[in-house]
C-alpha cells in the first residue's frame, strides 16, 4: 500500500479544456445527466446515451494534459510504490501525460473503452463512435456493448481498492473534486494528513478537515503541492 493517495476529478482538466459537470448547471454538454448516465439509460435511452459518449470520445481526441497532470505523473514515476494516482475522471490526460494503465485507478471507468454487458471484457475504441467497431456486439460472447463508464446508479468495483488504500495511507491529496459523490472529508478525517485543492469552497466538503487548502487552479497550486509531497516523502 501506498503512503500517498492523489485522488483527482473533473477540475484537475478544466485547464486542458474539458467542462466539469456541476460548473455548467446540472447539464453536461447541454444534455440532462438521468437521461444520458444514469443507471438504466442504456435501456431507455439507448441510442442518446451512445451518441453521447461517441461525442465526449471524439471532444477529448485533441485534449492535452496540463501541468498539473504532468507533475503528478512525474511523482508517481519518481516515487512508484509510494504514491498511488486515482481519478474519477474518465478522460485519458494522465495516460497522454505519459502515466501507464497499470501506474492509475480510473474510478468512474474510460472514456475510451467499451465494455460487454454479458462477460464484462473491456475494448479499447480509441476515439472511434461506438458503431464504427463492433456493430454492437462483443467479439467474444455476441453480448451487447456498452461504454465503460460507471452510470450514477451503478456499483463502481474500483471503490474497494480506494478504501483499502485510504486506509493504509498517511496523506491524501484531493485535487478539483466537489466531494458531490465521494464524500472526500471524510477522507481526510481517516488520514493523517491532507490537502485539498479547487477553484473555490464547495457545499460537500468542509475544508477545516485538511492540513493544507488551495483555492486556486490545479496548475498554479500544484508545485506546492508536490514540493509537500516530496518532503513527506523524502526519508523513504
Ligand atoms: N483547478 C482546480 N479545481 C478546479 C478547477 C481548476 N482549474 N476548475 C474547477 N475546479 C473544481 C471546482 O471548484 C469543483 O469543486 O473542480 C470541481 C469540479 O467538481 P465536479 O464538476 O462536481 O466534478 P467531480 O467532483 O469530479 O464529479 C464527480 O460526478 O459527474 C460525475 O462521475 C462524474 O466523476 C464525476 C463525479
Amino acid at each position: 500500500m501506498a503512503k500517498v493517495l492523489i485522488l483527482s476529478g473533473a477540475g484537475i482538466s478544466a485547464e486542458s479544456g474539458i467542462s466539469t459537470f456541476r460548473d455548467s448547471d446540472g447539464l453536461w454538454e447541454n444534455h440532462r445527466v438521468e437521461d444520458v448516465c444514469s443507471e438504466g439509460c442504456l435501456d431507455t435511452n439507448g441510442e442518446a446515451t451512445k451518441k453521447f459518449y461517441d461525442a465526449r470520445r471524439a471532444d477529448i481526441e485533441d485534449k492535452k494534459p496540463n501541468y498539473a497532470h504532468k507533475v503528478i505523473v512525474e511523482l508517481k514515476h519518481q516515487y512508484p510504490h509510494a504514491i498511488t494516482v486515482m481519478t474519477q475522471n474518465v478522460d485519458n490526460l494522465f495516460e497522454k501525460a505519459g502515466i501507464k494503465k497499470d501506474e492509475i485507478v480510473h474510478l468512474h471507468g474510460f472514456l475510451t473503452e467499451l465494455r460487454c454487458r454479458e462477460c464484462d471484457e473491456i475494448f479499447e475504441i480509441g476515439y472511434k463512435k461506438q458503431d464504427d467497431c463492433f456493430n454492437t456486439q462483443c467479439p467474444s460472447c455476441g453480448g451487447e456493448l456498452r461504454p465503460n463508464i460507471v452510470f450514477f446508479g451503478e456499483a463502481a468495483p474500483k471503490y474497494q481498492i480506494m478504501t483499502s488504500e485510504l486506509n493504509e495511507c498517511e496523506l491524501v491529496v484531493i485535487i478539483g473534486t466537489s466531494g458531490t459523490v465521494l464524500d472526500v472529508t471524510y477522507f481526510a478525517q481517516l488520514t493523517d494528513k491532507s490537502i485539498l485543492n479547487n477553484l473555490e469552497p464547495s457545499d460537500a466538503i468542509d475544508d477545516r478537515y485538511f492540513t493544507k487548502v488551495y483555492y486556486a487552479k490545479a496548475t498554479e497550486a500544484i508545485g506546492e503541492i508536490a514540493e509537500y509531497i516530496e518532503e513527506f516523502l523524502k526519508d523513504i
